[in-house]
């Protein structure tokens, strides 16, 4: 199945999933478990804007263990953040300041979650494989993300 056709899949279920549920951190924890059993990327997660301390909560997440605070504008977490766009790196041993949670990820994907322009967190997957993510994956997880605050 190509990438395209999986996403299609991945956005249903998600779509059936979200329509029984309202409660939001329910639903992240859903879409991550749904996104690593397609896809088996090595991390799949959210984190959740802590607005006291102007960083980043870890969040519902799959994978291994994580770093649990990002400060505002730091990594490409807090980069996505703070420009409000989805970021993929190629090669996150290309970008500066990176934060390194686990040795075994080689390119990554941030996707803001965003209400009427309002971020209240982002989406990471982190790829042991370089040059994984594409426009593919920003668009869907874009579109994933807008249907889980659609409820
Ligand atoms: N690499 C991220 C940190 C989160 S972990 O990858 C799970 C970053 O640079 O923001």
């Amino acid at each position: 199945m190509n990438k395209t056709k999986k996403y299609e899949l991945v956005y249903s279920i998600i779509k059936s999933v979200i329509a029984e549920e309202d409660n939001l951190v329910a639903n992240l924890a859903n879409t991550c478990a749904i996104l690593k059993e397609h896809f088996g990327h090595h991390w799949v997660g959210y984190y959740l804007v802590d607005e006291k301390s102007n960083s980043l909560m870890l969040g519902p997440f799959q994978g291994p263990l994580a770093c649990t605070r990002i400060p505002y504008g730091k990594g490409v977490c807090g980069s996505s953040w703070k420009s409000g766009k989805a970021l993929i790196v190629v090669d996150v041993h290309e970008f500066d300041g990176h934060i390194a949670c686990s040795a075994e990820t080689n390119s990554e994907i941030v996707v803001p979650l965003e209400r009427n322009g309002a971020i209240l967190g982002v989406l990471d997957i982190d790829s042991v494989r370089k040059n994984e993510f594409d426009a593919v994956d920003r668009e869907f997880c874009c579109k994933i993300n807008k249907l889980i605050l659609s409820t």
